[in-house]
């Protein structure tokens, strides 16, 4: 069985490098701003963003002890409002939808957050980024999500951006990812 996390990085690490600019939509737990972090480099920024104290707290604590360099940023509220925050065009974005692992599953990403939060972030792209949607519709909210995204990223524009998405067609339930290039 196709291991996700192992491959959204293999993707990922195409269009991430040296000195750039990463944002992680969904700190959770802080493995995708600790891999940014390592990836990114002293040079690089990394800001990530999540609305429960608990995620921030719990990433702060482990980048404390794990990240290589201090070249990272976390951000108590919702991505939805990134534009307060990164004002410089975007290598590489991380979308992990859904609830805190190990947190209350009753506070998840919704649509009404989430869409202007992808919005804002393709529209933030440098020439060549890329950002990376995991979905998981095992849960209402997240096959909701889904649909939402399906539709919206199905209507961009080719020349601007391309879009694939990786889905185990025979388990519907299991977590699925869109990778979205924007074109040179
Ligand atoms: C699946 S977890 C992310 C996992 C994380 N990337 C990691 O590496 O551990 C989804 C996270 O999104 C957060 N979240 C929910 N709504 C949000 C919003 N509007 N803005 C930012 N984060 C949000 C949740 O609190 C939860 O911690």
């Amino acid at each position: 069985m196709l291991n996700l996390r192992e491959t959204e990085k293999a993707f990922l690490a195409t269009h991430v490098f040296e000195g750039c600019v990463a944002v992680d939509f969904t700190m959770g737990n802080g493995n995708d701003t600790l891999w940014l972090s390592h990836r990114a480099g002293q040079k690089g920024r990394v800001y990530a963003f999540d609305i429960q104290p608990e995620a921030v707290a719990r990433t702060a604590e482990r980048m404390k002890l794990e990240a290589p360099f201090e070249n990272y940023r976390l951000i108590c509220a919702s991505h939805h409002t990134a534009s307060d925050y990164v004002s410089e065009p975007i290598d590489v974005g991380i979308f992990n939808l859904g609830f805190l692992p190990g947190g209350d599953k009753g506070i998840t990403t919704l649509r009404q957050t989430t869409l202007p939060a992808v919005r804002w972030a393709l529209s933030s792209l440098a020439s060549k980024g890329a950002l990376l949607i995991a979905v998981y519709p095992g849960h209402e909210e997240g096959r909701l999500e889904g649909e939402m995204l399906q539709e919206e990223l199905s209507a961009l524009p080719p020349k601007q951006y391309s879009v694939s998405c990786l889905r185990i067609v025979n388990a519907p339930d299991c977590p699925f990812f869109y990778l979205i290039e924007k074109n040179k």
